[in-house]
């Protein structure tokens, strides 16, 4: 299966998938916790949902609105005061919840398909935490 069909059986699932993503993440690093005071995680879930669709889109290409929203968003995430560091971890544990609405589709290509593209969007939000972009 190839990225684009594994996003569309993500968007097409009517349970939301991502909100379990949060659980599981908060589990493995209860030190997070604080960064979601306050924070209405369903609402946060489907912002994730959504951000996986600029994150496939920027797999395929550098469009230039798409890579000024993931500046922008990690300019969010910098003022929001998220450690570069969890953001390995924040990958596996989503790549896991993506996993576990595909069942027998899954393989090695399509984990490390979806492992480039959520590093290759990360890069460009590093480049946010920089500053490095025009407005
Ligand atoms: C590829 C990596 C990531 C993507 C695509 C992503 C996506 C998003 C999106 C779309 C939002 C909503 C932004 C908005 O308010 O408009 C958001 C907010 C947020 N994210 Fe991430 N995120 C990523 C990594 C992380 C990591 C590693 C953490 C660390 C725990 C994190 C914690 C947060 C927090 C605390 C907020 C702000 C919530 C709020 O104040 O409403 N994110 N993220």
């Amino acid at each position: 299966m190839q990225l684009d069909e594994s996003l569309q059986r993500v968007l097409a699932n009517k349970d939301p998938i991502i909100r379990r993503f949060y659980d599981h993440f908060l589990s493995e690093h209860p030190d997070a916790e604080r960064l979601f005071a306050g924070v209405d995680l369903e609402k946060q879930a489907l912002m994730l949902t959504m951000a996986l669709i600029v994150v496939e889109a920027y797999s395929r290409d550098s469009y230039p609105a798409v890579e000024h929203y993931l500046h922008v968003l990690g300019d969010r995430h910098r003022e929001a005061g998220v450690p570069r560091e969890l953001f390995a971890s924040f990958r596996n544990c989503l790549i896991d919840t993506i996993r576990s609405c595909q069942q027998n589709d899954w393989d090695d290509e399509l984990q490390e398909a979806w492992r480039r593209a959520l590093d290759r969007a990360t890069q460009t939000m590093f480049q946010g935490y920089e500053g490095e972009f025009p407005f």
